[in-house]
Parts: C-alpha cells; sequence; structure tokens
C-alpha cells in the first residue's frame, strides 16, 4: 500500500451574543448583519473529522454519525466547500511544481475524498451542528492539503457551509464581519479575544424539550427578511453600534454591559421572528419562564450588578453566561424550577466540574430576595440536561491513529 494522505480534527461549537439572521446573498452565504459569538469548550461539544484522499477512491463519499452513507452531490453547500478548498489545493499544486517538480508534488486536488463526520454530542437534543460540523470539515480539508492560507482566509468557505460555521475557526470571543463585496471576499470571521482572555465567564446549556419540529434558520431568516419591516431597523440602525459595543465589552471584560446587551440582541432576534409573516416561534413556555428566572435573579440582587445572561437560538434551548463565581447557584436555580425526569436522572446534570457534593443541586435555598413565585415549578423533565462548560479553542488536529474514523482502507470504521 502507497502514502496514506489523511488527516483527522476537531472543531467546537459557537453561541451568538449579537445574532446573524438573514442573507443578502443566499448561494455565497452572505449576511445582512456582522455577527459576534463566544467559542464554548470541545470537551463538552464538539465535531470531528476525519478526511482521507486516495487515487483509489472512486467517487466522494461522506458519513455522518456512524450512520448510513449520505448523497454527496445533493449536498450543495458540501459541494461548494468542496470545490473552494480544491480550487486553492490546485492553485497550490502549480506553485510546488514550479518549486520542487511535477514528481514531487502530489495531485491531492483531482483524488476523490471519504470523509466520516461525528458529533460528540447527540443531535436529538437539538443543538446546532451545522456550525462545528462545517467548521470541521473546512479546516480537516485545509490541513489534508496543507492549504497556506489563514484560518480567517478558511471561514469564507466554512461560511459557504453555513453562516454561522465561519465563527466555529476561532476560539474565545469571533465577529463575522459581514463585509460589503458582492463576491463575499471580505465577508469574513476574526477573533475578537482568544479564550484565556476571560476565563471567569462560563456557559449553562439549558436543553429544553420540544415535541414540534422548527423551522430551519435558513428558510426562518429567508423569509423574515422577505417579510419583516422591524429586521431592517434592526440591520441598519441597531447591529452596527451593538457591534462595537459589544467588543468593548469583551475587550474590558465588563459583564453588565455584555450581559445587557446579549439579553436585548436575544429579545430583538426573537421579535423579529414574531415580525415575520406568517410568525416564527422558536421560544416556548419554557425558554420564557427561564428568561423569567434569570431576569428576576439578575433584579434582585442587591448589589444591582447583572449576574446571568440568556440567549436563545432557532430553537427553545436557553444558554445562560455567567462569571464562575455565579454558576452554582443558577444550575440551583434552574435545577429547583425544572427538575429532571427520574428516568434521566444521571445524564440531567453531570456535575463535569465538581460544584456541588452528593445530591445537593435544586435543593438548595434560592438566593436571598428571590420572589420564589416567580414562575411555577415546571413538570419533570420540560428541561431534559443542564451543561455546564466553558469558552474554548478553535479546531484542533489530531494525530493518533486512534483518533481517525476511517479504518487501514479508508472505510468508517463504526460500519465495519
Ligand atoms: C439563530 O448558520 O444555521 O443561530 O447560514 O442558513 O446555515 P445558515 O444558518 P445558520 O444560522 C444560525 C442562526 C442563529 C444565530 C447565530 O448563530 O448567529
Amino acid at each position: 500500500m502507497g502514502p496514506i494522505y489523511e488527516k483527522t480534527a476537531t472543531s467546537p461549537v459557537n453561541i451568538a451574543v449579537i445574532k446573524y439572521w438573514g442573507k443578502r446573498d443566499s448561494v455565497l452565504i452572505l449576511p445582512t448583519n456582522s455577527s459576534l459569538s463566544v467559542t464554548l469548550s470541545q470537551e463538552n461539544l464538539q465535531s470531528k473529522t476525519t478526511i482521507r484522499a486516495s487515487p483509489d477512491f472512486k467517487k466522494d463519499r461522506l458519513w455522518l454519525n456512524g450512520v448510513e452513507e449520505a448523497d454527496v452531490t445533493k449536498n450543495k453547500r458540501l459541494q461548494n466547500c468542496l470545490r473552494e478548498t480544491r480550487r486553492l489545493r490546485k492553485e497550490y499544486e502549480k506553485k510546488l511544481c514550479e518549486e520542487v517538480g511535477a514528481e514531487n508534488t502530489i495531485p491531492l486536488s483531482e483524488y476523490n475524498v471519504h470523509i466520516c463526520s461525528e458529533n460528540n454530542f447527540p443531535t436529538a437534543a437539538g443543538l446546532a451542528s451545522s456550525a462545528s460540523g462545517f467548521a470541521c470539515l473546512v479546516y480537516t480539508l485545509a490541513q489534508l492539503y496543507e492549504l497556506p492560507v489563514s484560518d480567517t482566509e478558511l471561514s469564507k468557505i466554512a461560511r459557504q457551509g453555513s453562516g454561522s460555521a465561519c465563527r466555529s475557526l476561532f476560539g474565545g470571543f469571533v465577529a463575522w464581519e459581514m463585509g460589503s463585496q458582492d463576491d463575499g471576499s471580505d465577508s469574513q470571521a476574526i477573533q475578537v479575544a482568544p479564550k484565556d482572555h476571560w476565563p471567569e465567564l462560563e456557559a449553562l446549556i439549558c436543553v429544553v424539550s420540544d415535541a414540534k419540529k422548527g423551522t430551519s434558520s435558513t428558510e426562518g431568516m429567508q423569509n423574515t427578511v422577505a417579510t419583516s419591516p422591524l429586521i431592517q431597523h434592526r440591520i441598519k440602525h441597531v447591529v452596527p453600534e451593538r457591534m462595537k459595543s459589544m467588543t468593548e465589552a469583551i475587550l474590558k471584560r465588563d459583564f453588565r454591559k455584555f450581559a445587557e446587551i446579549t439579553m436585548r440582541d436575544s429579545n430583538q432576534f426573537h421579535a423579529v421572528c414574531l415580525d415575520t409573516f406568517p410568525p416564527i416561534f422558536y421560544l416556548n413556555d419554557v425558554s420564557r419562564a427561564i428568561i423569567r428566572v434569570i431576569t428576576e435573579y439578575n433584579s434582585s440582587n442587591e448589589s444591582g450588578e447583572l449576574k446571568a445572561a440568556y440567549t436563545f437560538d432557532a430553537g427553545p434551548n436557553a444558554v445562560i453566561y455567567a462569571p464562575r463565581e455565579n454558576i452554582p447557584e443558577i444550575i440551583n436555580i434552574i435545577a429547583k424550577y425544572f427538575p429532571g425526569d427520574i428516568d434521566n436522572g444521571n445524564e440531567y446534570f453531570t456535575d463535569p466540574y465538581h460544584l456541588f457534593s452528593g445530591n445537593q443541586v435544586g435543593k438548595q435555598p434560592l438566593p436571598r430576595g428571590f420572589n420564589e413565585q416567580i414562575i411555577p415549578v415546571f413538570a419533570p423533565g420540560s428541561v431534559k440536561q443542564i451543561l455546564h462548560t466553558k469558552v474554548g479553542n478553535g479546531p484542533q488536529t489530531l494525530t493518533g491513529k486512534a483518533d481517525s474514523l476511517l479504518d487501514e482502507q479508508g472505510w468508517p470504521k463504526r460500519m465495519t
């Protein structure tokens, strides 16, 4: 067997604090406003992808989450990412040819690829996986092809897989600058601050049960742009100012400002959804109740400081950002009002950072001044899971043989 051309890498999930909602070009995926997100730790949530290129492969093939093969030809966005990275590889091969000669240049751009990708979190949890998935695809291809380009350059390709994916190419705090060019050449992600810039900031994800399947982001934002007058106000008069203030808040580690903008921006995103015709509802009763408890938690606090910030994407799950010192209190409040299902006792809250001793989650007293009557206690299982996580790093390359998702012959390990 000849040499093997294969790479494995992982990529993180990101959760926006200034939301991307609306496209001005739906093929190149160019947004109608800039956005800003926090990259979450890969300890809890990540996508992993192995890609191999070989002259022996008959066609490009893709396997997702260890299940059946997906049809690559039907996935336009994947095709776009593949085409763009191959184009860069081709350019690079040309340059290599001139420098080291054709006999020393491997024509990887002409080989078919086998792609195997999976998430370490259940897709059923309803957590967006397209951002980490497409970031991982593009990052792994760039490693395989040894592309001499920056992560910002790669972000423009990941963007064509899923808009929010461009922000998952960096760790820490990341802005997606909307750009103004028609070809998308300036619509790219940049790092605002690295992961270690604000180590006290942590996150909780409350996985909220939802029976029905909601409107996809892609379809939802299309309808908003087509029908909502409010989104125009957001695009022109709200987001530009917020991008500046949020960047400042992050650079100064100003939680009050960070929290206020985060909550206001989530609220406005859901307001433009309601202003869409027909309206789109992503928040449910449990989501709204979480907003009420976080608001009570903030306003009952004597110091007047904000202690936590909620944000919601295109679904009912809540993400709560807070300084580390407040995290145990918040988990306790959430677990009190939204207890776990007995059947799901072990999954509900795994306490990865050992904050509670024994079975104290949800059993400790509420903070002083907190109005206990603010909402009723919800039925067990209304929140399925509380995930405690931190700010994390960008994509990582894995080098161990055991890390590969493909076997010796280049077929998915889990399927053989
Ligand atoms: C609400 O990136 O999933 O999470 O570009 O159509 O793939 P496409 O949409 P996607 O939209 C994410 C929307 C959001 C806000 C955000 O992440 O900024």
